[in-house]
């Protein structure tokens, strides 16, 4: 590991890696880490596999022997010439993050952010969630031995997201009420009760995890940058640790430019993706936000001064899609490239969609959408689909002819 100190985001006020909470006392920015990377040279990682420990002089978890892993990243960058030509895009790719070993990115994050957990010696851990961060932290939790509390928004977390919860044996909550106010709850139970670890994305460590997913982007199109990079965006932790990523190998030299990066929100759980288009430099929250996408129904995302900035600085956009164009990218991307992910991942897909329509992107340009969870995790979709898609209407009874299936086919 490389030396790095922990620094407010808003007014560079340093602090410790094992001071309690994740607020700068000063001015109550957001935190982040920050390496010292003047004069550093490229550790041996062509020698690497792919994967989030690849990176790991740019992890902060000092021992190799605090290190809880269940083999994150390394997932592929799929070249999609089949969805390309019908969007007409000549170099689009998707970075399929449900191929992690809980099914999402989380799993980046919690791998670095469960290390440096019990590397400061935590051994309780907690979070809010929409689903794929409490399946993640408490497969991790697990892993490690380490009680685990997770806060849902009472009937808004797909079912697969439950089911990895309690297989893992962790305590689940239900709060009734949406994920903002679960998030709320988290933060003060941490704040009050500091042997609870908040693992939520304000926890900068476990944004150090996410950003590796730039850093593979840039080793797999062998250390070419694309034009754009487009992410679903919720709470807005993995579109600032993917700039993070992309910032770093350029300060590192590896690289000499970085991507515009594209936020996609669901059209009626947008406080970002509004705020950019009437240029604000802040958010106006949303009460009660709704989407079928529930992994990324969130109204008032905690890290939407870094996502504004990311996007500001890459000369970058976020854009809106209703939750037909979701399921219709959903459905699009898994039978013209053989890849599944959830209702919120297929939401870049769909923003991406409307955008080349729109004329917004060139065709020529190299693209890269970031997929984030697996289509197993929301079966639901499944009573989405219309009729005529499910296959349920070709029906035989096992005493029909062979003549009977035939004309079915
Ligand atoms: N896509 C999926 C599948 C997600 O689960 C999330 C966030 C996002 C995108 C958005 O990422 O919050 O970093 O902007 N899920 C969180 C959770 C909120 O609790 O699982 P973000």
């Amino acid at each position: 590991m490389w030396s790095n100190k922990l620094q407010c985001f808003e007014c560079q006020r340093g602090f410790s890696a094992n001071e309690p909470g994740f607020r700068c006392k000063t001015c109550g920015g957001l935190l982040e880490v920050k390496f010292d990377l003047a004069r550093k040279k490229e550790p041996p990682w062509n020698n690497r596999q792919l994967s989030v420990w690849k990176y790991r002089e740019l992890l902060p978890v000092e021992k190799e022997e605090s290190i809880v892993s269940l083999a994150e990243g390394g997932t592929g960058l799929h070249r999609c010439k089949r969805l390309g030509r019908k969007l007409g895009l000549k170099k689009l790719y998707v970075k399929n993050e449900g191929e992690n070993p809980t099914g999402s990115f989380k799993d980046r994050g919690m791998t670095v952010a469960m290390s440096k957990a019990r590397e400061i010696g935590n051994k309780k851990v907690l979070c809010a969630s929409t689903g794929n961060t409490a399946a993640s932290l408490a497969a991790y939790a697990a892993k490690t031995g380490m009680e685990c509390i997770v806060l849902i928004p009472k009937g808004k977390v797909a079912g697969g997201k439950m089911l990895q919860v309690i297989m893992h044996g962790a305590k689940l909550i239900q709060v009734k009420g949406d994920f903002d106010q679960a998030l709320e709850m988290a933060m003060e139970l941490a704040d009050r009760r500091r042997e609870f670890y908040l693992m939520n994305s304000i926890n900068p460590f476990r944004l150090e995890g996410q950003k590796t997913l730039a850093f593979e982007i840039l080793d797999q199109l062998g250390r070419k940058v694309p034009e754009v990079v487009m992410l679903p965006v919720g709470n807005g932790g993995n579109i600032s640790a993917a700039w993070k990523g992309f910032s770093e190998f350029q300060q590192l030299k590896i690289v000499k430019s970085r991507p515009r990066m594209i936020g996609i929100q669901a059209e009626k759980a947008a406080p970002i993706a509004r705020a950019v288009k009437s240029r604000q430099n802040k958010i106006r929250p949303i009460h009660n936000p709704q989407t079928i996408a529930t992994a990324i129904r969130i109204g008032s995302p905690v890290n939407w001064p870094k996502v504004l900035s990311a996007i500001k600085q890459s000369s970058g956009t976020a854009e809106t899609v209703t939750d037909h164009q979701i399921l219709e990218a959903q459905k699009e991307l898994a039978t013209l490239e053989g890849i599944f992910v959830e209702p919120a991942s297929a939401a870049s897909i769909a923003g991406l969609k409307k955008l080349a329509e729109e004329g917004q992107v060139d065709p020529s340009e190299t693209i890269v959408c970031v997929t984030t969870g697996h289509g197993l995790k929301d079966p639901s979709v499944l009573e989405r689909l219309p009729k005529s898609q499910t296959g349920y209407n070709l029906e035989i009874t096992g005493a029909s002819s062979l003549e009977a299936l035939e004309r079915l086919l």
